[in-house]
């Protein structure tokens, strides 16, 4: 072969390969993508025929995002009819169940110059359309007409638990607020929404039976102000919380985004605003109040039959509400010390036979977790609940690193990783911090969580099929607006996103950086206040 000709196929190469990074500027990027010649064009005419009665609904879920809005076909989805003419519409957009695909989400989006088509199950589908608006938004001008590269993708998830979780407690965030998070969820395809709902600093979910939850539980007399250790405190009363039709609005907001909440409900740590609620819950009789700051706290629930009838009866309106397979139960951070000198205590520990204040703890998550799993639920806790012996169902949600996740997946349980090296958006994503609003403390870079992978290479291959994924926290002590959550969150949960739907075929950060940055043109439709870190 000539040198030239050689030059030539090298640059060609190049240049397909970047066009294909630069084309396709998708988050997260799909398992195959193959680039082909020319352009389809999506104009006025252009709409949504579902081939397949069931896919009447599929709606992409962005409505309520009036800039994104005017590309109307993409949020109205025409009802075939019997028409035989709409079959044949030009530069339309088919959708076509297809249960043959190996994988539950599957989907296959081709777009030639003629029509698009979009195949899968319905939640294949869902995400076939996901990708296309991403498409057709990334390639939009000014001009009505958009002209998307013709090509066919064939996309799958890697993991099932695609995760991303906000702390609700420390600072309360409106329902408009919760459903644009769901929204940035949706658009990078994650499907697990962990809604932190209660905590020591404010009650969250109305519970019919017990409304001093929320009459006294969701309020506090003041707010931590600044770094933790100035101590420093307002006076002004704080509190919110979510109604049960505001939740129930919420589920289904979720779920029409193929996306499931996962409560969590916190015991039996982290429950001051419980204990203020009703203070014959606790092991000592002093009054508590909802706190006022951070941190980890010595009231806890007393594990008595009255605390489990309390706690059953709430996790009973929980479980109404949220469909979920799974329900939070918390089981972080709890001091031992009211259990150690209540006399109930040591007497239950002697009559139950168990050798210390851990084994109580277990006592406790094990009692809770018979109850759900009775109601066909099956409980997670964060890593804690592995001390003194795992209940026989629980799934666990590694924070304190990994290692909690090893020992879950050694022991045959369900894994979700969220360790605070990686996963905890509260940290840090700047140096120095001294140019950041002040976080929690740690330092987690866009990089980094691109970097992460879930599945520890200690694992034997049975092992790993126990980690169902991983998932974002964002706690909010130090986070007190919606813009501020945008900006902790994003774009971190981008690269986390596309961890988890790639699995092994991750490519290298400078590749996603390059779609990332043309994401922002998204994100700002979006009115996302998302860090810009990366563009230096
Ligand atoms: C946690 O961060 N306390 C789970």
């Amino acid at each position: 072969m000539k040198q030239s000709k050689l030059l030539f196929l090298i640059l060609l190469f190049f240049q397909l390969s970047f066009a294909q990074n630069f084309e396709l500027a998708l988050i997260p990027k799909p398992q195959s993508v193959k680039l082909k010649n020319g352009f389809f064009t999506l104009d006025s005419n252009s709409i949504i025929i579902p081939l397949s009665p069931e896919l009447n609904f599929v709606s992409i879920g962005l409505e309520r995002t009036p800039t994104l809005s005017q590309k109307k076909l993409l949020y109205q989805i025409a009802i075939l009819g019997k028409s035989k003419k709409l079959r044949k519409s030009k530069n339309s957009i088919f959708l076509k169940t297809d249960s043959t695909l190996q994988h539950k989400d599957e989907y296959v989006l081709e777009i030639t110059k003629k029509h698009i088509l979009i195949r899968g199950r319905e939640s294949g589908v869902y995400y076939g359309l996901v990708s296309l608006m991403q498409l057709i938004e990334m390639h939009s001008g000014a001009e009505t007409n958009v002209n998307i590269p013709c090509c066919k993708i064939q996309d799958y998830p890697s993991f099932e638990w695609r995760g991303m979780h906000l702390d609700c407690s420390r600072h309360f965030f409106p329902i408009d607020f919760i459903k644009k998070y769901i929204d940035l969820l949706a658009l990078y395809k994650m499907n697990v929404f962990h809604w932190h709902l209660t905590d020591d600093q404010g009650w969250r979910i109305e519970i019919k039976k017990y409304p001093k939850l929320t009459e006294i539980g969701a309020w506090r007399n003041g707010s931590q102000q600044g770094k933790y250790n100035e101590q420093k405190f307002d006076t002004l009363s704080y509190g919110g919380f979510y109604t049960q039709d505001e939740i129930k609005q919420i589920v289904n907001y979720a779920n029409n985004r193929h996306i499931t909440i996962v409560p969590e409900i916190e015991m039996p740590g982290h429950s001051l605003a419980a204990l203020a609620s009703y203070s014959n819950l606790g092991c000592k009789d002093t009054l508590v109040q909802v706190a006022k700051g951070w941190g980890v706290f010595d009231d806890v629930y007393c594990p008595t039959d009255a605390t489990f009838d309390f706690l059953e009866n709430i996790l009973s309106e929980v479980m109404n509400l949220f469909p979920s397979k799974y329900i939070h139960i918390g089981g972080d951070e709890c001091p031992k010390l009211r259990w150690k000198k209540s006399e109930f205590c040591q007497q239950l520990m002697k009559t139950e036979g168990l050798k210390d204040e851990h084994e109580l703890q277990s006592y406790f998550i094990r009692r809770i977790e018979k109850f759900v799993n009775s109601k066909g639920r099956q409980i997670i806790g964060w890593d804690e609940i592995l001390e003194g012996g795992l209940a026989p169902n629980a799934a666990v949600m590694s924070w304190r690193g990994e290692s909690g996740g090893i020992e879950a997946a050694k022991q045959k349980h369900k894994v979700v990783m969220t360790p605070g090296s990686h996963c905890y958006f509260d940290h840090y994503q700047f140096k120095p911090d001294s140019l950041e609003p002040i976080a929690i403390g740690g330092f987690t870079s866009v990089e980094k969580v691109y970097s992460y992978n879930p599945i520890p290479d200690t694992l034997t291959e049975n092992e790993k099929k126990y980690i169902l994924g991983a998932q974002g926290n964002v706690w909010t002590e130090y986070i007190l607006t919606p813009a501020q959550v945008e900006y902790m969150a994003l774009p971190r949960m981008s690269a986390l996103a596309e961890v988890l739907w790639l699995g092994e075929k991750k490519g290298i950060f400078q590749d996603f950086r390059l779609r990332l940055i043309q994401h922002f043109k998204l994100l700002d439709k979006l009115k996302v206040n998302y860090a810009k870190h990366i563009l230096n």
